[in-house]
């Protein structure tokens, strides 16, 4: 079997560039672990910046997206108990984010791909990676127990952080930077009308909470907690309960209640690798970096990776030039290093820490009341909520 890319992952990074290079023209093969339905229907973040929104409507896959998404103009930090607006699009001369579910960003991308011809393998089994720093890259995997081989120009480790790509990379080659917090968040989704029209992130003396959404009846809703939180001191009243306190707003805010129909933990991290390469095998997405889900980047930052990706890609098939490729690192980490200065910025502003003070806490609470009164800072969170231009 043999490709021009091999691409290990069927994220919104292997399936986004899978896409890309078949506009450029140039063939792929995608393979994934898990079943098709497990990816369609993992709950995972929901938030596409401008950018992410235009490649979609750009490239063709944007259709259900601009009929489903929401968009959203502004966000609501709360604090004190008030709440205070960022004017998004007022703050970035138009710009606005769109709520719409990374499973469903993962069912239209597999839809096109599929409808283009393309080969997804789901349920790939023992996927490992060879040749990378020689002439003959290649992709090992089982399917339905027989041992495939695949040859392939370039590989694309697009398979997460606990993905194989970027442990099959020698020690020694990649340098990592990362930082663990001391905290999870608590996540549901809920049969609810969402309370506000906007996002709305949370300080409080318990820790944080956002409210968030996926469509005009669910809600979906956060909570700081430990992280080794154990879901079963958790019942759902507690749940409500602690995200009305967190959340209030004066006497008549009322959060909407309804049945829980998913719960779950997401830690929280920031990880970099790097380079983001290594001879003729390319990372992207979360097998390269990680942020905390506060600012929502991830998928937005897997999809700036794999468009930098598909461009050098593209430059060196049209006229046989390395040079993009080789400095496709170089590229991604200054966007990547932005984006986690951004992700750890709004995380260190809105949580809670175990090792703080009192002196910590006064100086959040004046970063929240600068952000909310300044134009100059709340233009600064706005410009990178709605995401930073593209390269
Ligand atoms: N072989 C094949 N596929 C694998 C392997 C493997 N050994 N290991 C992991 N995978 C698959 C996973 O099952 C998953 O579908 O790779 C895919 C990686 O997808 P994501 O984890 O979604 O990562 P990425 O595409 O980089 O997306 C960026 O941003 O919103 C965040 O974490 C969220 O997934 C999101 C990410
Ligand atoms: C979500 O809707 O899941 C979401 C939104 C904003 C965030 C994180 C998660 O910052």
């Amino acid at each position: 079997m043999r490709t021009q890319v091999g691409i290990v992952g069927a994220g919104p990074a292997g399936l986004m560039l899978s896409h890309l290079l078949h506009l450029e023209g140039i063939e792929t093969v995608v393979l994934e672990a898990r079943s098709r339905k497990h990816i369609e229907e993992r709950i995972r973040a929901g938030l596409l910046e401008q950018g992410t929104v235009d490649l979609m409507v750009e490239t063709g896959v944007g259709e259900r997206m601009k009929r489903q998404g929401l968009v959203h103009h502004g966000i609501e930090l709360r604090f004190g108990g008030r709440g205070h607006r960022i004017d998004l699009s007022g703050l970035t001369g138009g710009k606005t984010v769109t709520i719409y579910a990374q499973h469903e960003v993962i069912k239209d991308l597999i839809g096109a791909r599929r409808a283009a011809g393309c080969q997804i393998v789901f349920e790939a089994e023992d996927v490992s990676v060879h040749n990378f720093d020689g002439s003959a890259p290649g992709i090992r995997f089982r399917e339905s127990g027989k041992v495939t081989e695949l040859a392939c120009d370039f590989i694309a480790g697009c398979d997460g952080f606990h993905g194989v790509c970027r442990p099959t990379i020698p020690t020694g080659a990649l340098t990592t930077y990362d930082r663990i917090y001391p905290f999870a968040w608590l996540g549901i989704l809920a049969e609810a009308r969402p309370s506000s029209d906007e996002l709305i992130y949370a300080y409080h003396e318990h820790g944080f909470a956002l409210h968030s959404m996926r469509s005009a009846e669910i809600t979906r809703l956060y909570l700081q907690c430990a992280p080794d939180e154990d879901l079963n001191k958790w019942p759902d009243g507690k749940i409500w309960d602690e995200l009305q306190l967190r959340l209030a707003a004066g006497q008549g805010w009322k959060l909407n209640q309804g049945a829980i129909l998913q719960k779950g933990i997401t830690e929280m991290r920031s990880f970099v690798v790097e380079p983001m390469q290594f001879g003729s095998l390319f990372l992207a997405g979360d097998a390269a970096h990680i942020v905390p889900p506060t600012g929502a980047k991830g998928l937005n930052l897997a999809v700036a990776d794999v468009r930098v990706l598909a461009r050098a890609l593209a430059d060196y098939y049209a006229t046989g030039s390395r040079e993009l490729l080789a400095r496709y690192s170089e590229t991604c980490l200054r966007r990547v290093w932005k984006v986690q200065r951004f992700s750890w910025w709004m995380t260190s502003m809105l949580h809670r820490f175990a090792d703080e003070n009192a002196f910590d806490q006064r100086r959040q609470l004046a970063e929240l009341d600068y952000v909310t009164s300044s134009r100059a800072a709340a233009q600064s969170l706005a410009e990178n909520y709605v995401g930073l231009p593209m390269e």
